[in-house]
């Protein structure tokens, strides 16, 4: 079984760069079902096992899916064989779900697996069908399935989300695109990856304007064709390594990190004294003096991401006082806490917040990641704690970061993984 090894107590000093979003290239491959013509081609994007996921899903409905070793994946969606999802490939990803706006979309029909919950807790999709039937689809769940019908093109509307959903935002707004007339989408969600994902439905020829607000407009188009397009720096991924410099009181320069993306952890950062600086190519975080305590609430977007809760738990477990985190959007995203706690964290639970009191020190110890961002912040403890670290589960780790262990060893980390994985190659082994 592959672990992470760590050797706590280096100081990172050094620039990383950052890869491509993750979150952004996922819903861009999902969209790329619109085209009828053409090749789509992503720039920039990671390597993960996520995406690899989702490139298998299309792969199943007929779609060619090549992706480079220099993170260039080519997609050509002329020819669909099926509008029916594989059950044994959607259940390993919820983002697998965003098949169903664009095969809706185009053919009139889709039949995907209803996405279970996960680790981290329920995750319904309940506003994307929401979005689909007020697009005039007819949607059923029957036997483990979601399956939509139209007779004809989805007719433009107006469509509330009652949640702020990135999901849901991003399927109805692939779905509207081939819709008759206009669609508004209310109480959007206002996430960066949801204005990519518009740069890009509009570089194949969509009218989609509005994204990043909570109010999205949409005017349909007969027909879209593949484009290119490059993703966005992964806000998520720049944000560990901004919070790995603050854990360690290193010195880290962030190459690609867009300071607009990430204001609410520089907010926090900047509270708790770390020295953040904005640059045209990235973020520089700087910790050499003790850090405070914080507060911290997660939010939609623009407000503190739900991703970056853990790692931030992970910071505040060191950090002298007593910190309250609150998770607002994820019943059951605490898992971190257990096995922070083996490793001498002090974080007690009541209900949605998490109260950490800082303590001067942890302790290397074997522990298990039961999610990709809880995965993250058992490594940044790691890199604190006194001994050696052997970090479990790391499946969810490569979910989401292109080559963790390998970024961090450039900054001055003693970590390494036990299987000799090099991501490039695996890129390679996955075309078909
Ligand atoms: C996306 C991100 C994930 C991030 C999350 C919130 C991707 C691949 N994943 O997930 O990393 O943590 O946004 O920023 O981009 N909800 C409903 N009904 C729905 C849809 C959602 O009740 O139909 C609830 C969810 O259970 C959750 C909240 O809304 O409590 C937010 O979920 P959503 O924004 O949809 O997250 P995802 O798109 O799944």
């Amino acid at each position: 079984m592959t672990t992470i090894k760590i050797r706590g107590g280096q100081r990172l000093v050094g620039s990383v760069q950052v890869s491509g979003a993750k979150n952004a290239v996922l819903p861009i491959i999902a969209a790329s079902l619109l085209a009828e013509k053409g090749i789509t081609i992503i720039e920039g994007a990671p390597y993960l096992t996520d995406i690899e996921n989702l490139a298998h899903v299309v792969r199943s409905l007929g779609v060619k899916v090549e992706m480079s070793p220099a993170g260039r994946v080519q997609i050509i969606a002329e020819n669909l064989a099926t509008t029916e999802a594989p059950y044994e490939l959607v259940r390993k990803m919820r983002a697998s779900f965003w098949v169903a706006g664009p095969l809706l979309a185009r053919t009139g029909h889709f039949r995907v697996p209803l996405p279970g919950g996960c680790n981290i807790g329920e995750r319904p999709v309940d506003q994307h069908i929401k979005g689909f039937e007020a697009l005039g689809a007819e949607v059923s769940i029957e036997h483990g399935y979601v399956e939509g019908h139209v007779n004809g093109r989805l007719k433009g509307t107006t469509v509330y989300l009652d949640i702020v959903s990135v999901g849901a935002t991003i399927n109805t707004m692939m779905a509207a695109t081939l819709a008759e007339g206009q669609t508004i989408i209310e109480n959007a969600a206002k996430e960066p990856e949801i204005v990519d994902l518009a740069n890009y439905l509009n570089a194949m020829g969509a009218s989609v304007r509005g994204a990043g607000t909570d109010v999205i407009r949409i005017e349909g188009v007969e027909s879209l064709h593949g484009a290119t397009h490059t993703v966005i720096p992964d806000r998520i991924e720049a944000g560990t390594f901004m919070v790995a410099a603050a854990i360690t009181g290193g010195n880290v320069f962030v190459e690609g990190a867009i300071y607009n993306h990430l204001s609410s952890l520089c907010a926090k950062l900047r509270e708790a004294g770390v020295d953040v600086e904005d640059d045209i190519s990235g973020i520089r975080v700087r910790a050499d003096k003790p850090l405070k305590p914080i507060d911290v609430k997660t939010l939609p977007y623009p407000g503190f991401p739900t991703d970056l809760q853990a790692p931030v738990l992970a910071l505040m477990s060191r950090v002298n006082g007593v910190s309250i985190i609150t998770e607002t959007l994820y019943e059951n995203r605490f898992m971190h806490v257990s096995e922070l706690r083996r490793m001498g964290a002090e974080v007690k639970i009541e209900g949605r917040s998490a109260i950490v009191e800082g303590v001067p020190k942890l302790t290397g110890a074997s522990v298990t990641a039961t999610d990709l961002r809880a995965g993250a912040a058992l490594v940044l403890a790691g890199l604190v704690a006194e001994g050696e670290t052997i970090v479990n589960g790391i499946e969810h780790i490569d979910r989401g970061y292109n080559d963790l262990v390998g970024k961090l060893r450039t900054l001055g980390a003693h970590i390494f993984r036990t299987d000799d994985y090099v991501p490039p190659l695996k890129l390679v082994s996955s075309q078909s």
